[in-house]
């Protein structure tokens, strides 16, 4: 198969080029090869290319930065995705795209189908959904994928932060009022190449590992199997502001697929992986 996969670099993109590298003929591309905002860029490369699939794991993921800086996160998490829709439509290439819990409100405490409608509050949420908007409109054969709170060996992530500040000594202060599933990229991309396999329908797909919790649980948690003791205080997000607004509720339901292993197993494995815990 000829797998195209974008922003390869990136955490959950280097997961999957580890996932989809045996067997299939790969090609790379992140921001040196095709900056994915240039439309004309877009089009003739992938054209010329003309993969079977295409994983667009490049986006604009600087949460709390996107308040500010509006205009590159809907180019690229809107406008972007909207081209590889077109392009990916002309070619009948199978695009897969990922999404996020961050486009819901959060009011919802029993969490989110994924038929349910979207309600950004934050403009990370808001630029996601238009890229979500875009596939549904031109309609190639597409996976919208959302998932939710990542960590992984390859990008900035809350398992890495809460790590280094501890280690560092620093007093923390959590979220006690955010719940979500914290999800290991390494299981999000294996499930990807699963649901490719299983040649299921075109749809909005959602996939974390299962299981929920708040920050503070996931950092107690973190600091648990790590055997790390830092200071730890438990906030409300009225205590703790950001510059973007943050969901209370956003855990993804699942309704399509089987389900993946609960994200304290994965984390442990995430734990063992990067050497800050033995296997036992
Ligand atoms: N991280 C999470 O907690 C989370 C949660 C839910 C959903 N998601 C979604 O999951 C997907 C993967 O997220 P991630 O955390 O793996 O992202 P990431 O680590 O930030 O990687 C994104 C990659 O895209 C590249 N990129 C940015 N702008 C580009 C452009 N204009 N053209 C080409 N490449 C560009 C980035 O390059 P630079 O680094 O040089 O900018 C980076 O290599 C995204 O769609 C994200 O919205 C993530």
């Amino acid at each position: 198969m000829k797998i195209l996969i974008l922003g390869y670099k990136g955490m959950l993109g280097s997961e999957l080029v580890k996932v989809f590298k045996a067997n299939n003929d790969l090609t790379l591309w992140d921001k040196d090869q095709v900056d994915i905002t240039k439309r004309d860029d877009v089009m003739r490369k992938v054209s010329k290319l003309k993969p079977d699939i295409v994983i667009n794991a490049a986006a604009y993921t600087a949460v709390d930065k996107a308040e500010s800086e509006k205009d590159i996160a809907y180019k690229v998490n809107g406008c972007a995705v909207g081209f590889l829709s077109t392009i990916c439509k002309e070619i009948d290439a199978l695009f897969i795209h990922f999404s996020t819990d961050y486009v819901f409100d959060g009011e919802s405490h029993i969490g989110y189908k994924e038929d349910h409608s979207y309600n950004p509050i934050n403009m990370y949420g808001k630029s996601k959904a238009l890229g979500e908007k875009m596939i549904l409109d031109i309609e190639p054969r597409y996976y919208l994928i959302r998932t939710s709170w990542l960590f992984g060996k390859y990008g900035k992530n809350f398992v890495e932060t809460m790590i280094r500040l501890a280690e560092e000594g620093k007093d923390l202060k959590i979220v006690n009022d955010q719940f979500g599933s914290p999800t290991y990229a390494k299981d999000l991309a294996e499930k990807v190449k699963e649901l490719i396999g299983s040649k299921k329908s075109s749809g909005i797909y959602h996939i974390t590992n299962s299981d929920y919790c708040n920050w503070y649980e996931f950092a107690l948690k973190i600091f648990e199997l790590s055997g790390l003791k830092p200071n730890v205080k438990s906030v409300t997000s009225e205590e703790f502001v950001t510059p973007a607004k943050k969901p209370t509720y956003s855990m993804l339901v699942n309704t399509k697929l089987s389900s993946m292993r609960p994200w304290e197993d994965a984390l442990k494995e995430y734990l063992i992986e990067t050497e800050r815990i033995d296997k036992k």
